[in-house]
């Protein structure tokens, strides 16, 4: 059966979202235009000819650290407070449009900070970004701040002591907070979760919510290690716990929440078609997760398009889908009365 309208009006939450992920060809080309920054020589990267050839280069990536480069390449037309809220709206429009009631999203201070933008304009940029989408289209939303774990982590505590100092994690609620949660992303095999130990303790203290990329191209030593040294809530990806029984039982305990992201997966070759993700083993041991779309610039769709692959894949029914949104709203850091809301 069909069940596209179906998935289309089944209200949305999204938990692995990053905002500079959502920088498409188009707008790099915009911006650029807009802040005079120089984009690559076409002569020798042929890709930054137009936003249709650089559309073409992101048909297809080897592996996560290709798409990486691509990604941190494209990330310096970034200049203005008005150019990242300008890009957390173009995401939250088109979240808007697939059906998302809420979402919690990354944004990478460093990518940014790197390039001497200050952390401030960063976050005010995608504040006015989530403000807006509040006001205009009733989608409530979180930030979550990751560190990239292919830096030392000197610059991870440093990000941390601008987030600290600056009060950003100030406020007795989520949604009083600039930011609401740390997350970690960027190239996973050699940079374990044991790294970043301290910021997330020092998090957890503050009442600051907890989760990190684990398990997408790393074994699920990297899924354990986001449990037991990062206090970890959610796991992102998450998919290789399939490989270790004994801690998916756990993580079914728990009730920690993967945020699966299905055409991320086939896109950056973690496998070659949906129907090979666990969702199904995932479904019946009673893990929770959601799905979501990572990056949907680069990985063609936002977050129904992924909806739409696991059903393809799937064939799940009308109970199996309610389930899956159900523990997406669950797993959301939102108060009982906006919970009840979406229920
Ligand atoms: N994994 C790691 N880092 C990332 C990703 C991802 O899927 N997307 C953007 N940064
Ligand atoms: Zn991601």
């Amino acid at each position: 059966s069909d069940l596209h309208q179906f998935l289309a009006e089944l209200p949305k939450c999204e938990h692995h979202l990053h905002l500079e992920g959502c920088l498409s060809p188009k707008l790099v080309f915009k911006l650029a235009a807009k802040n005079n920054v120089e984009l690559p020589d076409p002569k020798t990267s042929p890709a930054y000819e137009s936003p249709e050839t650089l559309e073409k280069r992101y048909e297809h990536f080897d592996n996560l650290e290709d798409f990486l480069q691509c990604h941190y390449r494209a990330m310096r037309v970034l200049v203005m407070r008005e150019d990242f809220a300008m890009l957390g709206w173009e995401y939250f429009a088109a979240a808007h449009a697939d059906g998302v009631k809420h979402a919690e999203v990354f944004f990478d201070p460093q990518s940014h900070t790197s390039r001497d933008i200050p952390f401030g304009t960063v976050v005010a940029g995608y504040r006015d970004a989530c403000d807006r989408a509040e006001r205009e289209l009733g989608i409530t939303s979180r930030l979550i701040m990751c560190f990239l774990r292919h830096l030392p982590v000197e610059s991870a505590a440093e990000t941390m002591r601008s987030a600290v100092d600056g009060g950003y994690f100030d406020g007795d609620s989520d949604d009083a907070r600039a930011i609401a949660a740390l997350g970690l992303d960027s190239s996973e095999v050699g940079f374990p979760p044991e790294l970043f130990r301290e910021m997330y303790a020092e998090a957890k203290r503050l009442g600051v919510h907890r989760t990190a990329h684990g398990g997408e191209e790393g074994d699920p030593s990297y899924i354990s290690g986001v449990l037991d040294a990062l206090h970890g809530e959610r796991v992102d990806h998450g998919v290789r716990l399939v490989e270790d029984p004994e801690l998916m039982r756990r993580v079914v305990a728990e009730k920690i929440l993967l945020t699966l992201c299905p055409l991320s997966n086939v896109c950056l070759q973690v496998v070659k078609d949906v129907s090979e993700l666990p969702i199904k083993t995932f479904l019946d041991a009673g893990v929770r997760f959601s799905i979501n779309s990572d990056d949907p610039a680069y990985f063609h769709g936002y977050i129904l398009n992924n909806y739409c692959a696991v059903q393809k894949a799937f064939n799940f029914g009308i109970k199996e889908w309610k389930l899956i949104a159900e523990n997406s709203v669950n797993g959301s850091w939102i108060g009982e009365a906006r919970r009840s809301q979406l229920l």
